[in-house]
């Protein structure tokens, strides 16, 4: 086959199948990212960094579009808006994504694209912000599907602030999707093999987290009962804690641990390595009960600076914290059956009450919480997750619409 016939084969495949490639992370334009020397990092328009995806370079100019001048989107379905300045200077182009295919750029050995990345500084919330009453979109659409524009009962959400990349876990859809914040669709980084306990596919995802070491995910799979670690660019992942039902997961900034354990009522701490070790138990771990050294079913953990752990304590309707060695926690509040809890760097603890679906906050200062978004009915649809970018807006997880709604942080009121 001429090397034309092989593209528009692959072409036509990626338009009828969903197309895996690997993303380049801060990586400038062209640089090599595959062992087919006629492959290298196009950056994506959207993003203020590098990232981007590795694709085949040398396509006829005639077949490409220019994105939307306004705001970098393809209508074309199966491509994205990416800078190739041999091709066109001024404006972005939609680079079909079955050039981006691991058939035809396949991944380099050794992969070399780990570089230092700046620290991104996170501004302070004040006592007196408030959030907008109504969300925008920013990821899924008006219905949830299997398209790649769409999502199906999101869970668990995480914010790259280096790439300003949303990470969704598409449970209905058995795979983890990255979203640019103007982007129209996902893209997929893991699973999308189906629901199942193969290494390459994932079953319902309680949580996840980025190993900002490497950029990989470390992924509760909680209906395989197992916490796996999918690397960037992988085709399966890699299984570091078998036969524990995972409902939350945290990293200390020493990189140990926290592993929310839903059965046995504790959350413990493991030491990540070549092999996975584990270390203590530093919450509850005392039976499942209400009393202070215990919890009960906790569904997702949060680690300070100071190894203090908050808890949000499932099915006890309440935060607790322990400080590190503490025999027995202190509890920060109440709320129905809280699904996540998260500290911001002013010391302002986050939850969402999963009974009424919505976002409440505990300041320093505070003894009750404050309902900061979903105050109206009908704003969330079964929160599931939260995550801020650096200016403090909030992402919300609506597991019941598919969307991922984004919430801007007033600062208007603050000294
Ligand atoms: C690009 O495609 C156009 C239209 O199909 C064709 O006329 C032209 O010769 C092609 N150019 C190259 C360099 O292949
Ligand atoms: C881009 O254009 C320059 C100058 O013509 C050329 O040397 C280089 O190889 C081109 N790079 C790619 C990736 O097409
Ligand atoms: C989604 O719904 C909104 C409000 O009903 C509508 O304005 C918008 O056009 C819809 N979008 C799509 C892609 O259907
Ligand atoms: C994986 O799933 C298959 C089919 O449901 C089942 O037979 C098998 O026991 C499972 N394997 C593990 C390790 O759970
Ligand atoms: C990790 O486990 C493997 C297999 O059990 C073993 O061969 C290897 O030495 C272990 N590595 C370390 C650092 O303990
Ligand atoms: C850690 O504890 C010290 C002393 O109590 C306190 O000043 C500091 O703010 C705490 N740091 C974090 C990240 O909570
Ligand atoms: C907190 O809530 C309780 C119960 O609703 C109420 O009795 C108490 O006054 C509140 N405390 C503050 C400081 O608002
Ligand atoms: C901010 O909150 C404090 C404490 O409730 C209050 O005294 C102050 O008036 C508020 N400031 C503004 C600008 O609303």
């Amino acid at each position: 086959m001429s090397l034309t016939l092989t593209i528009l084969f692959i072409v036509l495949q990626s338009l009828f199948a969903l197309t895996k490639g690997q993303t380049c992370r801060n990586l400038p334009v062209y640089t090599p990212c595959s062992t087919n020397p006629n492959c290298g990092c196009l950056p994506f328009s959207s993003s203020n960094d590098q990232s981007g995806i590795c694709a085949y370079l040398h396509l006829n100019a005639s077949k490409l579009r220019m994105c939307s001048e306004t705001n970098y989107y393809c209508d074309q379905p199966y491509t994205v808006c990416v800078h190739h300045p041999n091709i066109s200077i001024d404006r972005p182009l939609c680079y079909p994504t079955g050039m981006a295919t691991l058939d035809l750029c396949p991944l380099l050995d050794p992969i070399s694209t780990v570089f230092p990345l700046p620290i991104i500084p996170v501004e302070e919330i004040c006592f007196n912000v408030s959030w907008a009453k109504r969300g925008i979109t920013v990821a899924g659409s008006n219905f949830s599907g299997t398209a790649l524009d769409q999502l199906r009962g999101p869970t668990a959400i995480l914010f790259d602030l280096k790439t300003n990349t949303l990470y969704i876990s598409d449970n209905g859809n058995a795979r983890i999707v990255t979203w640019q914040l103007d982007g129209k669709r996902g893209s997929i980084v893991a699973g999308d093999n189906g629901q199942g306990n193969r290494t390459d596919q994932l079953g319902w995802i309680s949580d996840m987290l980025m190993d900002p070491k490497d950029g990989s995910l470390i992924i509760c799979d909680a209906q395989n009962r197992r916490i796996i670690r999918w690397s960037l660019r992988a085709q399966e992942g890699k299984i570091l804690i078998d036969k524990l039902y995972c409902t939350g997961l945290a990293l200390d900034d020493q990189g140990l641990l926290y592993v929310a354990e839903h059965d046995n009522h504790r959350i413990s701490r493991w030491i990540l390595g070549e092999n996975i070790t584990n270390d203590q138990v530093v919450a509850g771990g005392n039976g499942k009960g209400n009393r202070l050294d215990q919890l009960y079913e906790p569904s997702a953990v949060f680690v300070d600076g100071n190894r203090t752990v908050y808890v949000a304590d499932y099915s006890n309707d309440r935060i607790m914290k322990w400080t590190e060695g503490a025999k027995q926690g202190i509890i920060i509040g109440s709320l129905r059956v809280p699904r996540t809890v998260h500290l911001d760097q002013s010391g302002n603890i986050y939850s969402i009450d999963g009974y009424h679906s919505r976002v409440v906050r505990w300041t320093p200062k505070d003894v009750n919480s404050t309902v900061i978004i979903g105050a109206q009915q009908y704003t969330l649809s079964q929160a599931t997750d939260l995550a801020f970018d650096q200016h403090g807006n909030v992402f919300v997880s609506n597991h019941g619409t598919g969307r991922i709604d984004k919430f801007d942080i007033d600062r208007s009121a603050c000294p």
